[in-house]
């Protein structure tokens, strides 16, 4: 795949770092000498965000949540992203209340897919830190660290796989409609990140055995 972040920071260095062996990656910041050096360090491209989504099959939303939209403009507005496949990671938290900031009772995600009517949307990796994601084995108690994310279906494949390509287990809980769960749990996920817990510890889902989900 080519996959394009939009965001050269913490979370696009450590999930393109773990991409840049298998698929094509450019990385996208505000400031193009810290994208330089970002893309350079993980064998990465580096671009502007129009040339970063302009590149790409998937795109990774990752710049800091509050700049979501104004970064979609930069990159070409609704447009640029037709046909794209477009993989929020955004968590829309107060680091004040710790409480989800949407206020329409849906989520970042979902007006992030009303927003590019021609994308294939979903959301992944949100509900655990950039510690865990540059963790090179993803295992614990000896068991896979799971994945939960949503993703409409012209999205669901592509993310699978990149979950799968992290070193993580892809488990789809539904469809956006979902998103918002995924933004409330990581909410829960950050109140005790700042009260000083282990980023390994939280929210870990493995899988005890294998069943069937219904
Ligand atoms: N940090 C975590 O552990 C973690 C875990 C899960 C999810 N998340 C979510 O992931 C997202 C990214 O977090 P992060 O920690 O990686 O943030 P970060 O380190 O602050 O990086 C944000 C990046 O976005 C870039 N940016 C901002 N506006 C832009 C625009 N208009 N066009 C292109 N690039 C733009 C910044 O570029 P400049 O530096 O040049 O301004 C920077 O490279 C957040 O929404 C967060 O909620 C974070």
């Amino acid at each position: 795949m080519k996959i394009g972040f939009v965001g050269a920071g913490g979370m696009a260095k450590a999930l393109a770092g773990k991409w840049t062996g298998k698929h094509d990656v450019m990385l996208s910041g505000r400031t193009p000498d810290k994208t330089r050096v970002a893309a350079n360090s993980i064998g990465a491209l580096a671009g502007t965000a129009s040339e970063a989504v302009a590149f790409a099959d998937v795109v990774v939303l990752a710049t800091r949540w509050e700049d979501v939209f104004e970064a979609i403009e930069a990159a070409g507005g609704s447009a640029a992203f037709d046909g794209k496949i477009v993989v929020d990671i955004n968590n829309p938290v107060s680091i004040e209340t710790f409480l989800t900031t949407r206020e329409d009772n849906r989520s970042l995600t979902q007006a992030i897919a009303d927003a590019l009517p021609g994308a294939h949307v979903g959301k992944a990796f949100n509900m655990a830190q950039v510690a865990v994601w540059e963790d090179p084995s993803k295992t614990y108690d000896g068991r896979k660290m799971v994945t939960l994310y949503t993703a409409d279906a012209g999205a669901n494949e592509a993310i699978a796989e990149l979950i799968a390509d992290v070193g993580a287990e892809p488990l789809l809980l539904g469809g956006n409609e979902h998103a918002y769960q995924l933004e409330a749990a990581a909410a829960i996920v950050i109140k005790f990140l700042f009260a000083g817990a282990d980023p390994q510890t939280i929210f870990n889902f493995i899988r005890p055995e294998t069943k069937p989900v219904r």
